[in-house]
């Protein structure tokens, strides 16, 4: 086995120009098939929400659903950097909440912890929590938690002053102690110039081909999700794969097909 992932093989791999590879899992045959394929970072991430527990976001998602998540994710992991989300309100309240929930997260066996934005009040979390050895993956652009704020899932940076404030932002969780950043869904240029200026490595979705490495959620890639979105390629059809399979099963257990004999057990006197 290729060695551990670490948040510090992140920072050799971008000092190096070897691109990250990340991607969401939710439970323990995702996350063994992930780390088998060699994916670097695997998220545990709040969009458990809209892909499994069938929530219409991520702001319902609670931190007892990430940690059932998590740790079926963590006894499928082995290499990769294991990451989890903090849901909405988990760290935006309170500093000592922040660094209470993290360190749950991190003693369910997380190795980071990721949230969304820059105010001041995560900012100071993020130092918090860095402060008690928790590495924090930051996360801006187009932040899901803030989605009512945003009106809807909408490109982020548009103007020059939007830009220049998420350029700050991305300044700001770097300074805070963030040890990676991801960039969704904003203008590829834009994504460049904050991976030039940044010393830790982004991450992007939807963010272009220029950010040190790339995050998808599982159920994009593998055409599980019932939309196609924008930023995302699907590499197989497994909505469908899945559906065919199912109707035959339906189809020959209403006709007798199956099961046979073949498929049955008796006893040998
Ligand atoms: O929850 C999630 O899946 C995420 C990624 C899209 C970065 O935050």
């Amino acid at each position: 086995m290729p060695d551990k992932v670490t948040t510090r093989t992140l920072q050799q791999m971008k000092v190096q120009g070897r691109r990250i590879v990340a991607l969401t899992a939710y439970d323990y045959p995702s996350a063994q098939l992930a780390d088998a394929a060699g994916v670097d970072v695997i998220l545990v991430g709040d969009s458990v929400g809209n892909t499994v527990l069938g929530y219409e976001n991520t702001l319902p998602v609670q931190l007892e659903e990430i940690l059932h998540h998590l740790r079926a994710v963590r006894r499928g992991v082995q290499r990769a950097l294991l990451v989890a989300d903090m849901p909405f309100l988990t760290y935006g309240v309170s500093v000592e909440e922040a660094v209470y929930n993290a360190g749950k997260l991190i003693q369910a066996g997380a190795e980071a912890v990721k949230v969304e934005g820059a105010s001041p009040r995560v900012l100071e979390s993020i130092r918090a929590m860095v402060g008690i050895g928790i590495p924090v993956m930051a996360h801006l652009g187009l932040t899901p938690q803030s989605i009512h704020q945003f009106g809807g899932y909408r490109l982020q940076g548009r103007t020059a002053p939007e830009q220049e404030a998420l350029v700050q932002s991305a300044h700001a969780v770097q300074e805070a102690g963030a040890f990676s950043l991801v960039l969704e869904v904003i203008p590829a240029s834009l994504a460049q110039r904050i991976t030039q200026e940044l010393r830790i490595p982004t991450i992007g979705i939807g963010a272009g081909p220029h950010c040190d490495g790339e995050i998808q959620v599982w159920h994009d890639i593998l055409g599980l999700s019932p939309h196609q979105y924008k930023h995302t390629k699907r590499y197989a059809h497994l909505r469908e794969t899945i559906l065919n399979a199912l109707r035959q099963y339906v189809e020959e257990v209403r006709t007798g097909q199956f099961p046979t004999l073949e498929q049955s057990f008796e006893v040998k006197s």
